[in-house]
């Protein structure tokens, strides 16, 4: 694992989404391999890479017809159209703005009758495409990744997740009252997450040294999710330097 400091969240973001542009554009489909699959995350922490990406696409710097996206979560009982689920948000900071295909795009449905099944789809899903390529995740102020809450097991494939109060309590920002948020959500596992060939965790800000210090310097547990990037040979910490605070 590399953790790679950069001064701004400006600079931060720059990085990330300079890594996917280049590896979208240096892409070449292959019959065996037609699509290069993205991971990809929510929340505030990668708006600024979907802007950047958004302006590649732009500026015809790239496309992505040879993408395929899985989105790590999504609240349970949350409608696609709702304003705070995960489709919407993606809708709105990159999938209206670019030309990825509906049919290349993949987000767990958080109305799913059976949510169950919805997970064992999924895994499907991404081995039909041979597994993800490049993993990109924030993480929460715990140590979360994706909605893998502390305690979730190293060997955890896509699953119906009860989320913490903590979460819940940092993710009421973007809702109208605390008690508006969902109390589970549909996520990718760790497994899921760490069998993608490579896995970038992106962090800024001072809210965030804790939950970076503890994966980066502490030892792998499940008490701290994201810890388990220490034993992943191609996993990269990208961190401003708010973020990094601790780590010196
Ligand atoms: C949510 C998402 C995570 C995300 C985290 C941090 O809980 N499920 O995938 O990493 O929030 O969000 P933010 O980037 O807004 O700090």
């Amino acid at each position: 694992m590399k953790v790679l400091i950069l001064k701004t969240k400006e600079e931060a973001c720059e990085w990330v989404a300079n890594h996917l542009i280049l590896a979208i554009k240096e892409f070449k489909p292959t019959p065996e391999k037609k699509f290069l699959v993205l991971g990809l995350p929510t929340g505030s922490t990668p708006v600024p890479v979907y802007e950047k990406l958004v302006k590649a696409y732009q500026n015809n710097e790239i496309s992505f017809k040879n993408v395929v996206t899985f989105n790590m979560d999504e609240y349970l009982g949350l409608a696609p159209t709702h304003n705070q689920s995960y489709h919407y948000f993606m809708d709105e900071n990159l999938f209206n703005h670019i030309d990825l295909p509906k049919s290349q795009i993949h987000i767990l449905d958080g109305l799913a009758s059976n949510p169950q099944q919805e997970c064992v789809d999924y895994e499907e899903k991404i081995a039909s495409f041979g597994g993800i390529d490049i993993q990109l995740g924030g993480i929460g102020e715990n140590g979360h990744l994706a909605f893998n809450e502390p305690g979730t097991s190293f060997d955890s494939l896509t699953h119906v997740q009860q989320l913490t109060d903590n979460t819940i309590e940092v993710n009421s920002r973007f809702f109208e009252k605390k008690s508006d948020v969902p109390q589970k959500a549909l996520t990718i596992g760790l497994q899921t997450i760490f069998n993608a060939k490579e896995v970038i965790v992106l962090a800024l800000g001072e809210k965030k040294a804790e939950a970076v210090y503890k994966s980066v310097r502490g030892e792998v547990s499940y008490l701290c999710p994201a810890s388990m990037i220490q034993n992943h040979s191609n996993g990269i910490f990208v961190v401003d330097e708010a973020a990094a605070l601790k780590l010196s």
